[in-house]
């Protein structure tokens, strides 16, 4: 959850270690701190609070050396302070860690029994006391890591640095992704390539229990039993003017913004547009990721195609709104593929001992590729002898890695914590991936898939009008905040989103809402609704429009404030909704992504209006790569 950067080379560490600091600040906000080599000495500058606060303490400090390591922290051992802040720093041993040490309480009653004098509430700190008590019998911080790698358990990806070899950094991660950067005569080592992007493009993912040692640029790679590993440099292409806001308020308004680019590209990949048929593209199952790129495109269909016909039922397992799309995914590829479909939340299946039957298909969503949750659970499903594929945005992240099968969002960075366009993006992908099994199984006609497919070439121009909703929303957030509670309703595709819009609110807005299947309104949430309740009611023109409509004269005649979101000019819905809001028509299958977007922008510009850091809302992180 929480940023790491390290730097070695001729720039001033400062500058490269603050600016890929604000690039990782989507992970952790509540203290950051930088150690950074100054006069054969680490210097160490932490604050309390977002970046900024330590960017203000920098400004006056001058620092000559070549050598830092930074942290953007999002507390998990002890709460938000300067004293927790990272670096830790132990006689020399300064260092920077991402995630839990389990055997923490352990760890520490044997330091204090050896006399240490322990100065924060961390785990952290710990690994650090470690580490000084090795370089001082070893002399090497490599030697060291090494040798304590066996005794912390739990999730960690960990930078050091000593001040009596100012020419090393050694990194070492278990669970939370750590990246190394290879520039001109420089390394970064990152939690993510946005930190670092500006300098390189060409990288090294981490495995979990490996060591890499950076000593004057040289970069190598050790196994947990110390071994050198030859290690694949990967080239990532994401550009770096795609982490900057582009002259938006916000991340999170720009990412709304490029949906239509972004929806587009996520199906790119997979669409005959000529024969309106879908081909999943690179699904690659059982092939090293790294000779992904390189498939043969013809035969990796045909072997896509063989495996997919053996799958009988499929589990999608995701954690928040990738959950919201997976439940979307349901509903697809049921009606689509007549596959039965299990949706479970990440946190659940991994703990619930989960019955996954022969032929059955386990997919992972995650934007990140990095959801701790979400990770166990497709190690889970593997050590269950399931297949496994995975839908992640990240290339090359912890998810993607472990899984048999990979498909892409193609969003590119989403740096917002709140999910916009990757949501989107998931929901087209699966929207191919449906038609593509519907093909597969023979449970649809050519003629039908055409229909799937002319629906989503639709959406990237019908979301440039939807995103009209902009103004619509910044005009009535004034009014709309003064409601005591939110209600989604919706049926169908419309319930996930329904529970999407008020994910956004809640964690966006700090208001109450809740996101309800429409039908069951009646038996409890009913009694909620008053005049002092706004109610968003999806209810396009699909199957269950009747349903919908009769639901929302229910929630009406209890003086609920009706804002609806139908399709095209609905009069008879207009008629009964306090606000009525259109959307295009389309094909059920891509009304959700239509229908999601005016909920995203009320979230924002509630959020907004409210004062709120809407890229950075409390208590959250992008990236949840701790239980
Ligand atoms: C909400 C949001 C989260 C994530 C969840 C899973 O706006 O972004 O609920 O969807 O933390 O993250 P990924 O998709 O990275 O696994």
């Amino acid at each position: 959850m929480c940023g790491i950067v390290g730097y070695l080379g001729p720039m001033n560490p400062k500058d490269v270690i603050v600016a890929g600091l604000k690039k990782l600040e989507y992970r952790g906000y509540d203290s950051a701190g930088v150690a950074i080599l100054h006069q054969g000495k680490t210097k160490r500058v932490r604050a309390e609070g977002k970046l900024k606060a330590l960017e203000e303490k920098l400004q006056a400090e001058p620092f000559d050396g070549h050598l830092g390591i930074g942290h953007t922290r999002w507390a998990t051992h002890g709460g938000p302070s300067e004293r927790n802040a990272h670096p830790h720093q132990v006689r020399g041993i300064s260092l920077v860690h991402n995630g839990i040490i389990e055997n923490y309480a352990d760890i520490r009653e044997a330091l204090l029994a050896r006399g240490a004098e322990i100065s924060s509430d961390t785990d952290s700190e710990l690994v650090a006391h470690l580490l000084a008590e090795e370089v001082e019998k070893t002399g090497s911080l490599l030697k060291s890591v090494q040798n304590i790698l066996d005794r912390i358990h739990g999730a960690f990806s960990i930078v050091a640095m000593w001040d009596q070899d100012p020419e090393t950094m050694v990194a070492f991660k278990d669970g939370p992704p750590l990246v190394v950067g290879l520039g001109d005569n420089q390394t970064f080592v990152v939690s993510d390539v946005q930190a670092c992007l500006q300098y390189t493009k060409k990288f090294i993912y981490l495995d979990d229990r490996e060591v890499v040692h950076v000593h004057k640029n040289k970069v190598q790679v050790y196994s947990a039993k110390g071994e050198p590993l030859t290690k694949k440099v990967v080239e990532v292409d994401w550009s770096e003017e795609a982490v900057e806001k582009q002259g938006h308020a916000h991340f999170m308004l720009k990412e709304i913004y490029e949906q239509p680019r972004s929806v587009a590209a996520a199906m790119e990949p997979h669409l005959d547009i000529d024969k309106f048929k879908v081909r999943l593209k690179r699904v690659g199952f059982n092939q090293p990721l790294e000779r992904l790129e390189g498939l043969d495109i013809e035969a990796d269909w045909q072997n896509t195609q063989k495996v997919l016909k053996g799958v009988e039922r499929i589990f999608m397992i995701a954690c928040g709104t990738s959950n919201y799309a997976a439940m979307v995914g349901k509903y697809l590829l049921e009606k689509i593929a007549k596959v039965p479909v299990e949706t479970d939340i990440a946190s659940e299946f991994r703990y619930r001992d989960p019955v996954l039957p022969p032929n059955t298909l386990v997919m992972t969503i995650s934007q990140s590729g990095e959801t701790a949750d979400t990770l166990a659970a497709i190690r889970l499903a593997k050590e269950k002898g399931a297949l496994t594929l995975s839908l992640c945005n990240v290339r090359g992240s912890s998810i993607d890695r472990e899984a048999h099968g990979h498909l892409y969002m193609n969003s590119g960075p989403e740096i917002g914590v709140a999910s916009t366009k990757a949501f989107t993006s998931t929901l087209t992908v699966l929207n191919c991936f449906a038609a593509a099994f519907g093909q597969i199984k023979g449970t649809i006609s050519p003629g039908e898939e055409k229909t799937y497919v002319q629906a989503l070439l639709a959406t990237p121009s019908q979301l440039e009008g939807v995103l009209a909703y902009d103004k619509y929303f910044s005009e009535t957030a004034e009014v709309l905040k003064t409601y005591k509670g939110f209600l989604y309703m919706g049926r169908g595709v419309s319930f996930p989103i329904a529970m999407e819009g008020a994910l956004k609110l809640k964690e966006l807005a700090y208001l109450h809402a809740e996101g309800y299947a429409a039908g069951e309104m009646k038996h409890g949430p009913l009694a909620l609704i008053d005049e002092r309740m706004a109610i968003i009611m999806l209810v396009p023109e699909d199957g269950l429009y009747e349903k919908s409509m009769s639901n929302l004269e229910e929630a009406r005649a209890r003086g609920g404030k009706i804002i609806a979101l139908g399709t095209g000019e609905d009069e008879k819905l207009r008629r009964v909704s306090a606000e009525y809001l259109p959307l295009p028509k389309a094909l059920w299958t891509v009304n959700p992504i239509l229908s999601v977007v005016p909920l995203q922008l009320m979230a924002y510009h509630l959020a907004d209006n409210l004062g709120y850091d809407v890229d950075q809302p409390r208590n959250l992180a992008k990236s949840v790569t701790v239980e």
